[in-house]
């Protein structure tokens, strides 16, 4: 059976990288978009290339990372005619979109 393979964004943060550590541990060929942007909100304070390096040294082959802002509509259009992922988490979209969106309700 080939390997599955995960699109993780997020991945250098602190939810991100435990699932990027779960699911490599399982089999999965994980590959993790992140654009260090918590250093952009937070200052050097809120970096996470630590993280990111942590990742690539504990999980090796099975982790690729890919910097990338996803607001970059071309560029995670190519990403993913490129990994052709089987699963992407939806946990962060509902917390934010979802999330968003119940607020907004309320508020009008
Ligand atoms: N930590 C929690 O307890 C918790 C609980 C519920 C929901 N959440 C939600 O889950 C999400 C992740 O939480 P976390 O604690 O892992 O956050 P985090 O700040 O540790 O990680 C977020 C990661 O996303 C990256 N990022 C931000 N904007 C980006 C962009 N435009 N392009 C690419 N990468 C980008 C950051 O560089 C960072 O590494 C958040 O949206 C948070 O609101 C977190």
């Amino acid at each position: 059976m080939p390997t599955p393979t995960l699109l993780v964004t997020g991945s250098s943060g602190l939810i991100g990288s435990e699932v990027c550590v779960h699911f490599a541990e399982r089999g999965w060929q994980v590959h993790g978009v992140d654009n260090n942007q918590r250093a952009v909100f937070f200052g050097p304070q809120g970096d996470t290339r630590w993280n990111q390096k942590r990742l690539q040294e504990q999980l090796g082959d099975r982790f690729q990372h890919t910097e990338l802002d996803i607001r970059d509509r071309p560029g995670v259009l190519a990403l993913l005619d490129e990994l052709r992922p089987e699963a992407i988490p939806f946990d962060d979209f509902d917390t934010n979109a979802t999330g968003t969106l119940n607020l907004l309700e309320a508020t009008r």
